[in-house]
C-alpha cells in the first residue's frame, strides 16, 4: 500500500512539473499561430457541407456524452464519473452565453484536436486525443454542422473534480506525456479500406478510449485495444485473440454487431449498447467494413488462457444447479442461446475475459438489449440482483467462464458484493428474509 501510495505521489509530482512547462508552450502556441484560410468553412456552408458535418458528429458521437438524460441535445451537463472525480460535458450549442455561440472556427479547432476549451486546458474525457486525428475537411464539415444547432441555455460547471485534480493548468502535463496532436496519417503498406477503418476506430470513433486499458494517470497504456475497465463494464479485447477478442468473429460478425447490436455470437449492452444506438448504426456499409477489416488485420494479444477450474469442484456443481433451473431456459444448458437473440455463452469472448465486470452487470442488473432500426425489437435479459444470492451469482458466474470449452478465472463471493455496491444493485431478497428475528 505505502509503495502504491509512492508511486501516486510521484506521477502527481511530475505531472505538476510537466505542466508547468507545457503551459508555457500553450502561451506561445495562443500568441504566434495563426488559423489557415485554407480550411475555413465559408460564412453560409452549402446544405451538402452541413450534412457531411452531420455524419461526422454521428461517427464521433458527440451527443453521446454531450446531451443529458432528458435534456435538450447538445446541451451539455450529463455527468462522466472518472476515477480522479466528476466531470461534466458543456454545453456546445450556439448559446451565446451559456454555450459556444460566440466561438469561431479556431476555437472549435483548439477544443475538438487540441483539448483547449473556454477554461484553458480541457479534461481527457472529452476525447481531443482521439479527435485529434480528425481531417481538416472533417473538422471543417463538423464545424459547419454544429454551429447550426439551435441555441439552448443551459449553465453547466464542468469542473467538480478536488483538488489536486480541480487545477486545469496540470493537464498540459498529461498532454506532455499521453497526447498525440497529430492528423491521422495513413500507413503506406495498408490498404485504403484498412486505413480508413484505422481512421474510424482511433480519429471519430474514440474506441481506444474505453477498449485500451488505462495506466495509474487515465493515460492509454501500450496495450492498444486489448480490453478496458470502466465503471463496472469491462470493454473486450477487440484484437485477433480467438479466446477473449475478435478471434472467431468473421468480418461479417463485426459489421452486424456494430449496426445491429447483435449477431450470430452476442448481442451488446451498457455502454456498447449507446454507442451502436448513437453512433455505429448510423454508419455506411463501406464504413463498418473498413472497421471490421481494420479490427481484423490487429495482431491478437497474448492474453494468456488460464485453465479452466475443474467441473467437479463445488462452486462448478452449484453453478450448474443455478444455470439449470435460472438461465438454461434462454441461453439453453449448452450454453448456445438463441442466434440474434440470446447471447451464445459458449466461445463467448466477453464471457471468457480475465474481468468479470461486464457479465456481473448484467446479471445483477440485468439488460434492456441494444434497439436499433436493424434490430427494432430486442430480447432483455432479466435482473437477478433480488433473487440470488451473492454466493449463487458467484457460483454461476465460475460455472459459465469454465464451461463448454470457456476457460477463466473464477468468480469469488466479495466480487459479486463489490459489483453490487459499485452498480448500485438491490440487495438480495432471501437476505431481508434471513435477517428478520
Ligand atoms: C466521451 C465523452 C465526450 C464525447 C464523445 C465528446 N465530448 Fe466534448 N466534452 C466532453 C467533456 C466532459 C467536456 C468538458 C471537459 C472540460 O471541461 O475539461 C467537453 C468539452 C467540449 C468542448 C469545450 C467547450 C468549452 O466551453 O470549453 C467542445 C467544443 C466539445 N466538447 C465538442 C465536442 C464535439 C464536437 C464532439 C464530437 C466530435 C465531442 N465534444 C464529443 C465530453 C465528450
Ligand atoms: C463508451 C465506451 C465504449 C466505446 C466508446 C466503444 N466501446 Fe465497444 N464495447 C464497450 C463495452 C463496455 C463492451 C462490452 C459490451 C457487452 O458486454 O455487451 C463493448 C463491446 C464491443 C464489441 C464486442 C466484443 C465482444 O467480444 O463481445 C465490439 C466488436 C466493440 N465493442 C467495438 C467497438 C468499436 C469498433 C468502437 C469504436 C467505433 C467501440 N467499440 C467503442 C465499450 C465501448
Ligand atoms: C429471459 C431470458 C434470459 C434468462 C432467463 C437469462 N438470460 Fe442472460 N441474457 C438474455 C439476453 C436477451 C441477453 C442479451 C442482453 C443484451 O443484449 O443486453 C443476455 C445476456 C447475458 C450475458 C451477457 C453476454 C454477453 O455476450 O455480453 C450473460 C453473461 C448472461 N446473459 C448470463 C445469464 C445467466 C448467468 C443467467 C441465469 C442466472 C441468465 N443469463 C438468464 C436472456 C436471458
Amino acid at each position: 500500500m505505502a509503495i502504491k501510495l509512492r508511486s501516486a505521489a510521484l506521477a502527481v509530482g511530475a505531472v505538476v512539473v510537466a505542466g508547468a512547462l507545457g503551459y508555457t508552450a500553450l502561451v506561445e502556441y495562443g500568441l504566434h499561430k495563426s488559423y489557415p484560410q485554407s480550411i475555413k468553412v465559408a460564412d453560409t456552408a452549402s446544405a451538402d457541407q452541413i450534412k457531411r458535418g452531420e455524419y461526422v458528429a454521428r461517427l464521433s458521437d458527440c451527443t453521446a456524452c454531450h446531451t443529458q438524460e432528458g435534456g435538450k441535445p447538445f446541451a451539455g451537463g450529463y455527468t462522466l464519473h472518472t476515477p480522479f472525480g466528476d466531470i461534466l460535458s458543456s454545453n456546445i450549442t450556439s448559446d451565446k452565453e451559456t454555450g459556444i455561440g460566440g466561438w469561431d472556427q479556431e476555437q472549435f479547432d483548439r477544443a475538438v484536436r487540441h483539448g483547449v476549451g473556454s477554461h484553458g486546458y480541457l479534461y481527457a474525457a472529452m476525447p481531443y486525443n482521439a479527435y485529434a486525428k480528425l481531417t481538416d475537411q472533417d473538422l471543417a464539415d463538423l464545424w459547419a454542422y454544429i454551429r447550426t444547432i439551435a441555441p439552448v441555455k443551459n449553465k453547466v460547471v464542468e469542473n467538480q473534480l478536488p483538488f489536486p485534480f480541480n487545477q486545469r493548468w496540470t493537464l498540459a502535463g498529461w498532454n506532455l506525456m499521453f497526447f498525440h496532436d497529430q492528423v491521422f496519417q495513413p500507413q503506406e503498406l495498408s490498404t485504403a479500406e484498412i486505413n480508413r477503418g484505422a481512421y474510424l476506430v482511433d480519429g471519430p470513433g474514440h474506441c481506444a478510449s474505453c477498449h485500451t486499458p488505462k495506466n495509474l494517470l487515465g493515460g492509454d497504456s501500450s496495450a492498444y485495444l486489448q480490453g478496458g475497465a470502466l465503471q463496472g463494464w469491462n470493454a473486450p479485447d477487440l484484437t485477433s485473440n480467438p479466446h477473449t477478442g475478435l478471434g472467431k468473429w468473421s468480418n461479417e460478425d463485426v459489421v452486424s454487431y456494430l449496426r445491429s447490436g447483435t449477431n450470430r455470437e452476442t448481442a451488446s449492452s451498457g455502454p456498447m449498447t449507446e454507442a451502436i444506438e448513437n453512433s455505429t448504426q448510423y454508419m455506411t456499409d463501406a464504413d463498418l467494413h473498413a472497421i471490421a477489416s481494420y479490427l481484423k488485420s490487429l495482431p491478437a494479444s497474448t492474453t494468456p488462457v488460464p485453465a479452466a477450474v475443474a467441473s467437479t469442484s463445488e462452486p462448478m456443481m452449484v453453478g450448474k444447479k443455478v444455470f439449470e433451473s435460472q438461465c438454461s431456459a434462454c441461453h439453453v444448458s449448452d450454453g448456445s442461446g438463441i442466434r440474434q437473440m440470446i447471447p451464445t455463452l459458449a466461445g463467448n469472448s466477453q464471457v471468457n475475459a480475465p474481468d468479470p465486470a461486464s457479465l456481473l452487470n448484467v446479471v445483477l442488473n440485468g439488460s434492456e438489449g441494444p434497439l436499433t432500426h436493424a434490430n427494432p425489437t430486442a430480447a432483455g435479459m432479466p435482473a437477478f440482483d433480488w433473487k440470488l444470492s451473492d454466493s449463487n451469482v458467484a457460483d454461476v458466474m465460475t460455472y459459465i467462464r469454465n464451461s463448454w470449452g470457456n476457460a477463466a478465472t473464477a468468480v469469488s463471493e466479495q466480487d459479486v458484493a463489490k459489483a453490487r455496491a459499485a452498480t448500485h444493485a438491490k440487495p438480495w431478497a432471501g437476505h431481508a428474509e434471513e435477517s428478520q428475528p
